[in-house]
């Protein structure tokens, strides 16, 4: 977890476009998706023998805004700098414990994103040579280590010093140091943890993800494993451990810096429900020829391999694991192939049975989530061919995968998924779609009626974005209820779950999600007089089965809202209030479904005052176990 980024132009910076600090503090803004916990920079001047400067604070959602204020108080001449948002993970969320950490000398500065894995082991060693640890951290000690390296050899520059320290190192980690006896240079380093760099008008950058150096540049440098980069205004040189220049991978990137920024709307979260409709047009486009053919170019698993595949697992978490079990559906219905749905986190410790005819589809909005990228790691040893779903390119999974097929959802800021997770949906029912193709489990006219039905999904979604007003209407009449219960069968079961994780992690209510059908076996027990029950009723095949669940626990005294489709009366009669959404081929209708439910969540959050973007105790992409 945490975010990272790292600037250096030369001196007098503060007269130049991309002033050190300003980029800094704009930057993390920009990637507190990935923790909040506290934040921190330290930047160097012009002067070698001058000490570096540094500034840290963990005061929850508000520690940027301290440390920026506390910016004001830096040296006018700083050359280089870097900084943190951090999500914690060893240490807790304090001050002391928030990055840059610095060595005994505090002359080197350090931020990381990852775990040190062996930070104990490399502790007592540090500090039995004299070292003393001043935070609880895993990160620490490679500040110390590369103090010692440094001292060991004093013709080492601070890129010879991190060369040495890191085979030292295990786990996972993307790095930023700078040293007050080297202005202008910030030294990178990573394995596992992602690190993209840039370069523009004479000074070079770097930062764990895209949104936070994207109004400098859109072309981008991403940087292997196990190479230390070495930036300088103006230029970037990129060596392997032991010193041997490498190249590091050109990364062009189109979209633009207001695609990370709230465009007028209060929060990311209500802008990324508004950019679903482009998502999901986005993500098909190009993707179905004229002719109906689907092409997925990008997908460099070969048609005789697709057609070899006997069956299919689908890992992932969270609302990626919702978008697995919608597609699920779709690829049995079309393609006629067996699909299991697993919680990434439970399937790589459970021995799944896989061989080289089962294709796994690891779904990941960032492609970094550690669970999900360990999952697909253990299906490729175990011989499974691998797909990833994922929005972020070049993201760990899509390196590590057999074949990929992005989202193009732009980047999502908001903690809660919403454009990204109707852009899943939509490559999952591409590839569903796709691999029917390839076995020919479909009829012309039924590929056709399909395909057809999938072009008018970007215009359907619209429409339900469209009705956010009614939809906060009717979470205003609930704004007081404190528990709820999310039902849904067939398709509308995974839409179900997802409405329910929404509803929780944005606004702290207790919901869950049931199979209506499993309702009797157990969840009934909760309905009481006030429980509020919303119901996923669109007219998909086990629609009837749905509104007799709905009448079970309106009789019970539950109050209910259902999602209903446009002009159904027969559902609205069950109901207290309604949902209205535009109706669908059922297998695609969780696409549409989903939205008034996002937009409940939305609404109730932000009725109870609640910062939707930042929901305590979460984080955008979760890289640790
Ligand atoms: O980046 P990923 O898609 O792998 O993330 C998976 C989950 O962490 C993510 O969907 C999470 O559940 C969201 N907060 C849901 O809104």
């Amino acid at each position: 977890m945490c975010g990272i980024i790292g600037i250096t132009c030369g001196s007098e910076p503060r007269e130049s476009s991309h002033g050190v600090l300003d980029v800094l503090v704009e930057g993390l803004a920009r990637l507190e998706y990935r923790g909040y916990d506290s934040a921190g920079l330290a930047v160097v001047g012009a002067d070698p023998a001058a000490p570096l400067w540094r500034v840290r604070a963990a005061d929850g959602t508000h520690s940027l805004d301290v440390v920026a204020k506390r910016a004001d108080e830096a040296p006018t001449e700083a050359t280089a700098g870097i900084g943190h948002t951090r999500w914690a993970t060893h240490g807790r969320p304090n001050e002391g414990n928030a990055h840059p950490h610095a060595d005994c000398t505090g002359r080197i500065a350090l931020v990381h994103n990852g775990i040190i894995e062996n930070h104990v082991e490399l502790a007592d060693e540090l500090i039995a040579d004299g070292h003393t640890m001043a935070s609880e951290t895993d990160t620490e000690v490679l500040a110390h280590l590369i103090e010692a390296n440094l001292a060991a050899d004093p013709s080492r520059t601070l890129a010879d010093a991190v060369r040495a320290s890191l085979p030292r190192v295990r786990g996972a980690f993307a790095l930023a140091v700078i040293h007050a006896a080297e202005p202008g240079v910030i030294v990178a380093a990573r394995r596992v943890s992602p690190l993209i760099m840039g370069i523009a008008d004479g000074a070079a950058f770097l930062a764990s993800d895209i949104p936070a150096i994207l109004g400098l540049t859109h072309d981008f440098f991403v940087l292997d494993d196990d190479r230390v980069a070495e930036l300088r205004p103006g230029s970037i040189s990129v060596t392997t451990l032991d010193g041997t220049a490498a190249e590091p991978k050109p990364l062009h990137v189109d979209w633009d810096l207001d695609a990370a920024r709230k465009d007028g709307y209060d929060d990311f979260m209500d802008k990324e429900i508004h950019e679903q409709p482009t998502a999901v047009a986005d993500t098909l486009r190009d993707r179905v020829l004229p002719d109906g053919t689907l092409v997925l170019d990008e997908v460099r698993i070969t048609n005789d391999e697709l057609a070899a595949i006997d069956n299919v697992f689908v890992v992932a978490c969270g609302s990626s694991f919702h978008a697995g079990l919608m597609a699920k559906y779709a690829i049995e219905r079309w393609a006629r192939l067996p699909v299991q749905v697993d919680i990434a986190s439970e399937f790589r410790y459970r021995d799944p049975v896989l061989d080289s005819r089962t294709l796994v589809i690891g779904v990941s909005q960032s492609g970094e989530t550690v669970d999900t990228f360990q999952a697909i790691v253990e299906a490729k040893r175990l011989g499974a061919k691998v797909l990833v779903i994922s929005n972020v390119v070049d993201s760990s999974m899509a390196r590590e995968a057999d074949a990929v097929l992005y989202t193009r959802a732009g980047p999502e800021i908001g903690v809660a998924a919403t454009k990204t997770h109707v852009a899943q949906i939509t490559a999952l029912e591409i590839l569903a779609l796709y691999l029917a193709q390839a076995r020919e489990t479909l009829s012309p006219t039924e590929a056709r009626d399909l395909l057809s039905a999938m072009g008018a999904l970007p215009g359907k979604v619209a429409d339900a974005v469209a009705r956010a007003g009614a939809v906060h209407t009717v979470a205003e009449a609930y704004r007081d209820a404190s528990a709820f219960i999310f039902l849904g069968r067939h398709v509308g079961y995974p839409v179900a779950l997802e409405g329910a994780l929404k509803l929780k992690e944005i606004s702290y209510l207790r919901a869950e999600g049931f199979p209506a059908g499993e309702l009797k076996h157990g969840p009934i027990a909760l309905i009481e007089p006030g429980t509020v029950v919303v119901g996923v009723a669109t007219r998909t095949p086990v629609w009837e089965k749905m509104i007799s669940n709905v009448a079970e626990v309106k009789s019970r005294g539950a109050s209910v809202i259902v999602v209903a489709d446009d002009g159904d009366d027969e559902t609205a009669r069950h109901a207290d209030a309604v949902l209205w959404v535009p109706a669908t081929e059922p297998l695609f209708s969780p696409l549409v479904d989903v939205v008034p439910l996002q937009q409940f969540a939305h609404s109730m959050a932000r009725l109870h005052g609640l910062d939707v973007d930042r929901p305590r105790n979460l984080a955008k992409t979760v890289t640790v176990e």
